[in-house]
Formats: structure tokens, sequence, C-alpha cells
């Protein structure tokens, strides 16, 4: 076993190694095959992860028929439903778990396994900036619910049935019946939400093998792509080929395009810009929106568009969306096969029956991408929204004033006051919900539409905010504005009756009040006090704003073990 575990003596430190190899099983000389660490996040609190031992021994199978020893490993597993305050919070906390255990271990090589939003991103972090062989698999998705006929996706049609059953459309047993069937099988997320996203990504930078992001939980697919996982992560050490080989920045140009083509979540900008500054590459929001702008939205997948994971892993998944996407990829880039992209989809052919589910390059879904940046008084650093994910689509050019929440809680308690001076034409303004003023930057960036406005037929306002929202969720919501309102961000400058203006098409976002009056407003703002300790309190210090990918500021590209 390759380790440096020093007892001071190293005659005595040898010694003592061997004792406990031969207590694991193993002689001196099985460990000339190579060691392949399984980073497993099982947990049954984490739902999404809840089912992957079987697929956690096929990965086992796949290593040791390659000829490596496989040894599982446990790290933290986070599962968005049941982390409180978010998930986001830890996902930082996952990232420097995974990094110091892959690099503390004496492992050639390591399997990733991913799947809930968090998780896939945690990983790929600790990954590059550990830099040993990686493969990246996730549990995959799960099946569709069906309701009365019509199909159900976790979570978009938990908020779209929790709007109408607060709009008074859907009742008490309705809203029950439909809960029973949000999430009816094993598996992570079924529409194209944060996890699905985060998938598709890995695939499209290199790092999971060919069709593993679309093959749903339940299918015997899945149990191949593990056991091939396997495999192909002992002949990455074989080939001696790191993370930092794989995810160059032409490939992040090739996951910002799926991002776009596939109309993924907001939250996967954030996500590419820390794994990539991890690498040394500067990621910023101009990049994302230069290749938004030149993707054609070609996927036809909830909550943007119709249909779900296991409908679009039928249609092909997302070796389909890059083989129609090829004209505008870098196919050189190398991948976890040990080839390229290009190499990859050669054999790919495109499924005519499915043309409704992924579209061609000729005629998209819409001619450029799902994601859109913004920037303005009210966004010096930046904001997104995703124009596709819109209901109403008037609201992207919009003028109206402020009703302001000055925290979630504020929200909570007034959003459905009868008495709240509110109208359709109305912002709702969310502050102190960023990375450092929540903290964890929660994903609360759809506000809920006023209950009376919902009564009255309302179903989109819009919405602005420095937090996140879910890649399930829909409406005219402005997310992830930096710098945000707890280190003195203009967001949070505003007041009750500000008018603001909206123009997506053009890219801004302004807060249409005096230079003098936000001047003013600046010279009596004081920082927010906070009195965490232990692992907040270093996260509130040293989570970087949301254009940054809100790592620590102090993960450096550091120079690669061997590289
Ligand atoms: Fe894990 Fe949705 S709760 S992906």
């Amino acid at each position: 076993m390759k380790t440096n575990t020093s007892y001071g003596d190293s005659g005595f430190s040898h010694f003592i190694r061997m004792a406990f190899q031969r207590h694991l099983g193993y002689d001196e000389q099985d460990f000339d095959k190579p060691v392949i660490g399984i980073c497993n996040t099982f947990s049954e609190i984490n739902r999404c992860h809840s089912h992957i031992q079987p697929m956690v021994d096929a990965i086992k199978q796949g290593v040791i028929m390659a000829g490596g020893i496989p040894l599982e490993f446990p790290t933290i597993s986070i599962g968005e439903m049941f982390t409180s305050p978010t998930t986001m919070l830890y996902r930082n906390l996952a990232a420097m778990d995974t990094e110091e255990m892959i690099t503390a271990q004496p492992i050639d090589g390591v399997v990733l396994i991913g799947g809930c939003d968090k998780m896939t991103p945690a990983q790929l972090m600790g990954a590059a900036s550990a830099n040993k062989p990686a493969i990246m698999f996730t549990g995959g998705p799960m099946n569709n619910g069906e309701y009365n006929g019509k199909t159900l996706g976790a979570c978009s049609d938990c908020r779209f049935f929790w709007q109408e059953y607060k709009a008074g459309t859907v009742s008490e047993e309705e809203i029950n019946e439909i809960n029973a069937q949000l999430a009816p099988t094993a598996g992570h997320c079924m529409v194209m939400g944060s996890a699905s996203t985060m998938a598709a990504c890995s695939e499209a930078l290199g790092m999971m093998l060919p069709g593993g992001a679309a093959a749903p939980a339940t299918v015997h697919e899945r149990m191949r792509l593990a056991k091939e996982t396997g495999k192909a992560i002992v002949r990455l050490v074989q080939e001696h080929i790191r993370p930092s080989d794989i995810m160059t920045e032409k490939a992040f140009d090739n996951a910002i395009r799926t991002l776009m083509a596939v109309g993924g979540s907001s939250n996967a900008v954030i996500h590419l810009i820390a794994i990539a500054r991890r690498l040394g590459i500067g990621l910023t929001l101009d990049r994302f929106e230069a290749l938004s702008q030149t993707t054609p939205f070609i996927a036809n997948l909830r909550p943007a568009g119709e249909y779900q994971m296991q409908d679009f892993y039928y249609a092909g998944g997302v070796p389909a969306v890059l083989k129609e996407l090829s004209p505008l990829l870098h196919l050189d880039e190398l991948t976890v096969t040990g080839k390229t992209l290009k190499d990859n989809l050669k054999d790919v052919q495109s499924k005519p029956h499915y043309s409704h589910i992924i579209k061609s390059l000729k005629a998209p879904l819409y001619p450029n991408g799902g994601i859109a940046v913004l920037r303005g008084n009210l966004a010096p650093d930046g904001a997104i929204i995703k124009p596709k994910a819109v209901i109403d689509k008037k609201l992207l050019k919009h003028k109206g004033q402020a009703v302001v929440f000055t925290s979630i809680e504020d929200m909570e308690q007034r959003i459905h006051d009868p008495d709240l001076e509110v109208t359709p034409d109305s912002i709702l303004v969310l502050q102190h919900a960023g990375p450092v003023g929540a903290p964890g930057m929660p994903e609360a960036g759809m506000l809920p539409i006023p209950q009376k406005l919902l009564k009255q037929g309302v179903r989109d306002m819009l919405r602005l905010s420095d937090c996140r929202m879910s890649g399930t969720a829909f409406g005219t919501v402005v997310l992830h504005i930096a710098p945000e309102a707890a280190v003195g961000g203009p967001i949070g400058l505003v007041k009750d009756g500000d008018w603001i203006e909206l123009d997506a098409e053009r890219g801004s976002l302004e807060l249409l009040v005096s230079e003098e009056e936000l001047t003013r407003r600046k010279e009596s703002w004081s920082p927010p006090q906070f009195t965490d300790t232990g692992y907040k309190w270093l996260y509130r210090r040293h989570v970087l704003q949301a254009d940054q990918g809100c790592d620590f500021d102090f993960h450096f590209p550091r120079e690669r073990v061997g590289g």
C-alpha cells in the first residue's frame, strides 16, 4: 500500500502498517495492484443515496475484474430535503472532506458516488484539488410519478401543486394523493433540476461514462454502468489520467453548452465556477452569457420543457445531446473512457422517434440557452435569470415598485398577510438570504406568490434575491444577486416603494433611485453581526460571493500532485 503514515521510525512504521494490511486480509504483494477508493456516500437520511449499495458492489466487481483492489470509505452525505438550514452551507465541507480523504488515504484512484444536488459538485471540487485519477458515478434519477394520468416530477410538481393548493384550486384530499406520488422510486429528483443538471455536466466535462447521467436508478443499465465505472477507474490509474487532464478550460465550455442546451439548473453556474476555480480556471459569468447566447436550447425537459429524465434516457440522454451539439463542442477533449469526446460520440445514433424530446440544432426549442446574466446598479457583480422557466413572459421586461422582505423569516411571516400592500405588478425583493447572510444561500428565491393574489389568478411575479432557487423551480425569478445584502451589496439598500426595472433581453437590472440617495443609504448601513461558532464561523468569514462560485477564499489551485 502506498502510504507514508509515519510513527517516527520508518522501519517500525512499515512493520505496523503491514500488521494492519494483514488485518484487512491482504498481503504486501496484493498492493502492487491499483488500489481504488470508493467514496461511498450511502445514507439513510440522504434518501437520494439510500439505494446505492448494490451499485457500489457492482463498481467493486468492475474494479476487481480490471485487476484493482476496491476499498470503500465514507464521506459526508447531504440530501436536499432533510438538511438544515440548506445543503449549500455544507457543499464546501463535503468538498473538503472528499479532497482530504482522497489525499490522505493510500489509494491510487477514486470512484465518486454523487446524486443529490450538492454531492456531485462537492465531489468534483474535492477530486479537482486532490487530482488523483477519479471518475464520477451517480445513483440515477427516479422514475416518473403519475397522478390521474398526468406525469408528476419532483420537485417541479411539488411547487406547482402547492401553489394551486394555496390558490384554492386543489383540495386537501388531492394534495395528499399527489404528495404520495411525487417521489415514487429510488433515485434523485427526475426533472432537469440541480441533481440531473450536475450529472449531465459531469458527463459533458468528461468525468462520467457516456450515458451515466440519465439512466434511471431502477434500470439494469445503471448496474452495467457501475461495473464499467469500476473498470474505467483502473484504466485511468494505469494510464495516469488525472482530473486536471480531463477538466480543462475547453471541457468547461462543453459543460456550459450542455447546461444551456438542456435548460439546466441555475445552481450549476455556481458549481461549475467553483470546480473550475479549484483547477486554476477562471470561469466568469460573461463566459456563461457568451455560451448561452450561442447555444440552442434543444432538450425538451422540465421545468422549462415537458419531459423528464426517464423520457430523456430513452431518447438517448446526454450522448444524444452532445452528438447534436457536436459542431459547437471541443471534441478533442479527453474523457474518463481514456478516449476523446469525438471518439465517444462516434457510434451515437440519432433516434427520430424521440425528436420531440431532443430537438435538432436547426429546429431547437429556443434559439439560445436557458440562463441569462443580468447586470446593473442593483447587481454590480451580476445576477442570473432563467428566461425559459418564466411563466408570464411579459415580466421579462418589467418596471415595478419593490415590496421588501429583510430576511427569509420576515418573508415567511408576512407574504400571505391579507394586509400586505402588494399588486401583481409589485416586485418582491428578498434581502439577507445570500451566502453570508442566510448563511449558505438557500433555495428560497422562488418567493411564494401572496395568497390574496393567487386567489385573483396571479401565477407569476417578478422576484429578486441574493439567494438561489431549486433547479426544479420556475417563474420570473432573479437570483444570485452579487454582492449580497449582508456584505453591503445594493440589494440591501432597497426600500419598500422603490422603482426597479428589469430588461432581461438587454441583461439589465436597475434600481431607479438617485446616486445621492443610494450614497446616503450606504453611509447609514452597518454590517449585520453574527454570533456563530465552529464551521458556520469559518463559512461566514471565508465564503466567496455567487459570481465566484461560493467556494472558500482559502482554496487555491495548488501544485498538482505529480502533475
Ligand atoms: Fe436529492 Fe432532489 S432531493 S435531488
